[in-house]
């Protein structure tokens, strides 16, 4: 069990801002875990997540900080993908879906654009997109939701990076495809041995997959642990509520599920 990626007492406050977004966090990234993030909406995640990957805005004052096992930070589209919660987001609208998804394997693959053509048509097969080759051709809009997800994990992972981080990628998406797109993260994260840093603020949805579950709130870690215990044995009060508040999981065939 080696550690990817030491957070060490890390506060972060954006520009402008009085009261920091994170307050002192300690927390190991494992290499090869999937760790879920969980907590409720302007605890922090997406703060963590853009400090891990280093794409904080400008003006953002931070303290403590990482450690890479690498010696120095993920290049994000490099070593790092990442998926947002809105795959417009990450999407532009006016490239085609090909291009999208072949750029990141083009600029750090050092592919040709023929290679990485195909590359693309590869990760749109993988990714599950109906007839990848015409989607190839195809602009974002004339794709559904779901599919644009697909195709923002696609072009995230194009690069082959060792680390993707899912900010809420499939909070957007219907109860269906949610399950959909996490199934299929979760195959291409086992495949890869890629290590997942899995953003949500259901906790139900990450039960199923995670190793590790870190729960923040107000900007503070409140609780980590591996998943399966969290859930069987919550230590903290607002872990408790969270679990209690999810009909779901206090039944015990999941947590059963879970734990083994
Ligand atoms: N660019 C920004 N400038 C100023 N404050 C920000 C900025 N981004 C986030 N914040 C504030 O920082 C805090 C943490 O926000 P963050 O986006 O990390 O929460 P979150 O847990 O990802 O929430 P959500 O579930 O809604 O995505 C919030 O109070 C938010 O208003
Ligand atoms: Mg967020």
């Amino acid at each position: 069990m080696s550690v990817l990626c030491e957070i060490r007492n890390l506060s972060v406050t954006y520009r402008g801002q009085k009261i920091p977004a994170l307050k002192g966090i300690d927390l190991d990234v494992i290499a090869g875990e999937r760790l879920a993030i969980i907590g409720e909406s302007g605890s922090g995640k997406s703060t963590l997540a853009r400090a891990v990957a280093g794409l904080l805005p400008s003006g953002s004052v931070t303290s403590g900080g990482m450690r890479w096992s690498s010696g120095h930070p993920l290049q994000p589209g490099r070593d790092l993908g990442f998926v947002f919660q809105d795959p417009s987001a990450s999407l532009n609208p006016v490239l085609t879906i090909g291009e999208q998804v072949a750029e990141g394997a083009r600029r750090h693959l050092g592919l040709s654009w023929n290679r990485a053509y195909s590359r693309a048509l590869d990760m749109l097969e993988r990714v599950h997109i109906p007839e990848p080759d015409k989607a190839l051709k195809a602009f974002p809009h004339q794709l559904s939701g779901g599919q644009r997800q697909r195709v923002a994990i696609a072009a995230a992972l194009a690069a082959k990076p060792g680390f993707l981080i899912a900010d809420e990628a499939t909070s957007a998406l219907d109860m269906v495809v949610q399950a959909e797109i996490v199934s299929l993260l979760d195959e291409l994260v086992r495949e890869a041995g890629m290590t997942l840093l899995f953003i949500t603020h259901d906790i139900a949805l990450a039960s199923g997959f995670a190793d590790r579950v870190a729960i923040f709130k107000d900007g503070r870690l409140v609780e980590s642990g591996p998943m399966g215990a969290v859930l069987a044995t919550p230590q903290e009060a607002y872990t408790k509520a969270l679990i209690a508040n999810h009909r779901d999981l206090s039944t015990p065939p999941l947590v059963r599920e879970v734990a083994s």
